[in-house]
């Protein structure tokens, strides 16, 4: 078969979260996928980015009291090291807010406009008055209009079910401000998706360009009409401006799809790639998006046609996934098994969960479950006890009586011609997305190799010097047959392989080759190549997620919350804050005090006049960090002898103590001297 040209995504996560296990069943599906793509000898390019715009956006950042541009390269930087550590081979990681999208999203914006799909309209949302922005549906709760559920969102009741309009909620509060929304007007633009009905119902109908699922889901969108997209915000919006309508934004969801394109343009400038071989009309490459079954409307109908209205080619394909749950359950923070990619790297390999979530998926759209017991056992009896074993069974004698050499030829070539051939189908499979299928074969055949070594029994023969030839080639067999095992396991498992890989001492393996056996060929020593999975370290990676909850809640106060602890003190008068003097200080020097386990010798400058301050946070802060920093600090306190010297003041600081103790920071153009107040 000639060679492929394929370019494939993973949807763009958004950048104000972590990425966590149910994401992963995504990118590490996808990405089994291209390297599956890439070892049979397609070229094959993997590109996704964050999808850093919208409203969460906009508020996450501003409640951390940072920039949005602040907050997602952080998110970003997080993102990618996840990634990395789950091995996700991205060709380009990138992010949609990049000059790349900006320039695409208008340019698809005014083609559209141009061919007459854009039209506006003025609309009455909800707006908070107080925070002066109108509010998504999820930004205003009240209670259930059907069954009086209290806390409930602006879209939908999650104690009944019930789906309404936010205008409907009992006693509706933006969960901005708390302020009663209002409605308003507004004008905003709309993407005419009616005009591209005849253009879909065709296009999602024929050459698998959908699963068949999805097919059906589509029929019922279908015939409850294509309504008209809104694809605007009002200011304030954290995105990119209309460019021909001041004040107005593209909706997060206009430009998060072009963000593909525009990761790729990036890829394609840097590597001097032709971007319309791929994009244009007359592209002969393939095009495949990988998503959660959550946004498929957006993909099979919104996406494809903006593409053809716009005048690129569309995906060949769009293949939805299901959802994850742990334990048979929705992910809990409760339970601890809201599992952050970070918290699963701290305690575990990321192949056993590449390998499990390629055992339990299809490509189907089925929800898939991580049941950790399962998982356990699973990566133990397979990974452990079948595949690596093999090896581990062979290695030793080749090692220690052969010289590290392997027979001059198979004692069952037949067995491995068998071998060869069961690739065609796990390709088959493979290329199908029918991975838990290939992994069900590929350890059939790990069976086979266990029980031809059982029946040789080389660990009896060795005693018999007169069977040495007879072990080197059992053994030469068996390594053989494991070689062609981690070749068909090499997408799902690349760090395995690798150790595989220098072990076997013959260069990569490869799909293409392996019918020519190693004979007559200097192995290298044996290290274990994975370990058993023990379920304490299941356990506490549980713990660790629950620990991360403790931490990041703010839903409903805790008992141990600062204010349950400390409470707030007795009124004062104006007068007696009046008499404190707050300055803005810099901190020009910081430094051990010798004999003291509590202090830090802090040198404050006050605009010209310095101040020697002892402060008890040497627990919390390497002086070093604090060279240079502003802070606030009591400039009229009377100075207070003490055993190390005079202090002249004192710095600010919450928290308990210890580790956890945080000095103030002024928020930029604050000028040491100033007062606070
Ligand atoms: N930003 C959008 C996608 C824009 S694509 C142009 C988005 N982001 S997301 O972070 O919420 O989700 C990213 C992908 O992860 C989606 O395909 C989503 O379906 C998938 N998953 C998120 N949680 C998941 C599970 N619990 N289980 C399986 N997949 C999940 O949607
Ligand atoms: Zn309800």
């Amino acid at each position: 078969m000639s060679k492929r040209n394929l370019l494939v995504t993973s949807a763009l996560p958004y950048a104000n979260g972590p990425i966590h296990l149910g994401h992963l069943v995504e990118y590490i599906q996808t990405d089994i996928w291209v390297r599956f793509q890439r070892l049979r000898g397609n070229s094959c390019l993997y590109i996704c980015a964050d999808d850093a715009h919208g409203t969460p956006i906009m508020l996450r950042a501003k409640q951390e009291g940072i920039t949005p541009e602040t907050l997602i390269q952080r998110v970003w930087d997080d993102h990618k090291a996840d990634f990395d550590g789950f091995h996700v081979s991205f060709d380009n990681y990138y992010t949609t807010h990049s000059d790349e999208n900006r320039e695409l999203a208008s340019l698809i914006y005014s083609r559209l406009k141009e061919a007459g799909h854009i039209i506006r309209r003025t609309i009455s949302q909800a707006y908070d008055p107080e925070a002066e922005m109108f509010l998504p549906d999820r930004f205003i709760k009240g209670s259930c209009p059907n069954c009086g559920a209290e806390d409930q969102y602006g879209d939908s009741c999650e104690v009944c079910g019930a789906t309404y309009a936010p205008t409907d909620l009992v006693k509706p509060v933006s969960v901005i401000s708390g302020a009663q929304p209002v409605e308003k007007d507004s004008e905003h633009y709309f993407f005419k998706l009616g005009d591209f009905q005849d253009f879909l119902k065709q296009w999602t109908r024929e050459d698998g360009h959908v699963q068949t699922e999805i097919a059906s889901k589509l029929k019922e969108w279908f015939e409850s009409g294509l309504q008209d997209w809104d694809i605007s915000r009002d200011a304030p919006y954290w995105g990119f401006e209309i460019p021909d309508a001041p004040g107005k934004y593209f909706y997060v969801w206009l430009d998060a799809p072009i963000g593909y394109m525009a990761s790729f343009q990036n890829y394609c400038d840097r590597e001097g790639v032709d971007f319309q071989a791929y994009w244009g009309k007359e592209s002969q490459a393939e095009l495949y998006h990988f998503i959660g079954k959550d946004i498929a409307y957006f993909h099979t109908l919104f996406w494809p046609a903006m593409l053809e209205g716009a005048g690129y080619r569309t995906p060949t394909a769009v293949y939805c996934h299901g959802f994850l749950t742990v334990n048979g359950k929705k992910m809990s923070k409760s339970r601890g098994t809201f599992i952050k990619a970070s918290s699963y790297l701290n305690h575990l390999n990321p192949e056993y969960l590449r390998y499990y979530f390629a055992v339990k998926l299809g490509s189907g759209i089925d929800d898939i479950d991580l049941n950790l017991e399962d998982f356990a056992q699973r990566v133990n009896s397979d990974l452990v006890g079948k595949v690596v074993n093999i090896a581990s069974r062979c290695a030793g004698f080749i090692k220690k009586k052969f010289n590290g050499r392997l027979s001059s030829s198979l004692p069952d070539s037949g067995m491995y011609d068998d071998f060869v051939r069961s690739g065609e189908e796990i390709a088959r499979l493979y290329e199908a997305r029918e991975f838990g299928h290939a992994m069900r074969e590929i350890m059939a055949l790990a069976d086979v190799a266990n029980q031809y070594i059982d029946a040789a029994k080389p660990w009896v023969l060795i005693k018999d010097e007169a069977s040495a030839q007879e072990v080197q080639d059992i053994c030469t067999q068996g390594l053989n047959l494991f070689r062609i095992i981690m070749t068909y396991l090499k997408p799902v498992l690349p760090v395995t392989t690798a150790g595989a890989e220098a072990f076997l001492n013959a260069g990569e393996l490869n799909w293409d080759t392996r019918h020519l056996p190693l004979l007559d060929h200097a192995i290298e020593p044996f290290k274990p190549l994975l370990t058993r999975i023990e379920r304490e370290t299941i356990e506490n990676m549980l713990e660790e997620s629950k620990e991360h909850l403790k931490e990041t809640a703010n839903e409903t106060p805790r008992p141990d919350s600062p204010l349950a602890k400390d409470p707030i003190s007795n009124e004062i008068s104006f007068d007696d804050f009046a008499k404190l003097d707050l300055r803005i200080a810099r901190i020009v020097e910081a430094k051990q005090v010798e004999g003291a386990d509590k202090l830090l010798q802090l040198t404050l400058d006050l605009d010209g006049e310095t101040r020697n301050v002892f402060a008890g946070i040497k627990s919390a802060y390497d002086p070093e960090s604090l060279k240079g920093r502003l802070t606030v600090m009591v400039a009229n306190l009377a100075p207070r002898k003490m055993r190390f010297g005079l202090s002249e003041g004192m710095v600010l600081a919450a928290g308990p103590g210890g580790k956890d103790l945080f000095i103030l920071n002024p928020d930029e153009g604050a000028q040491p001297g100033m007062r606070v107040k």
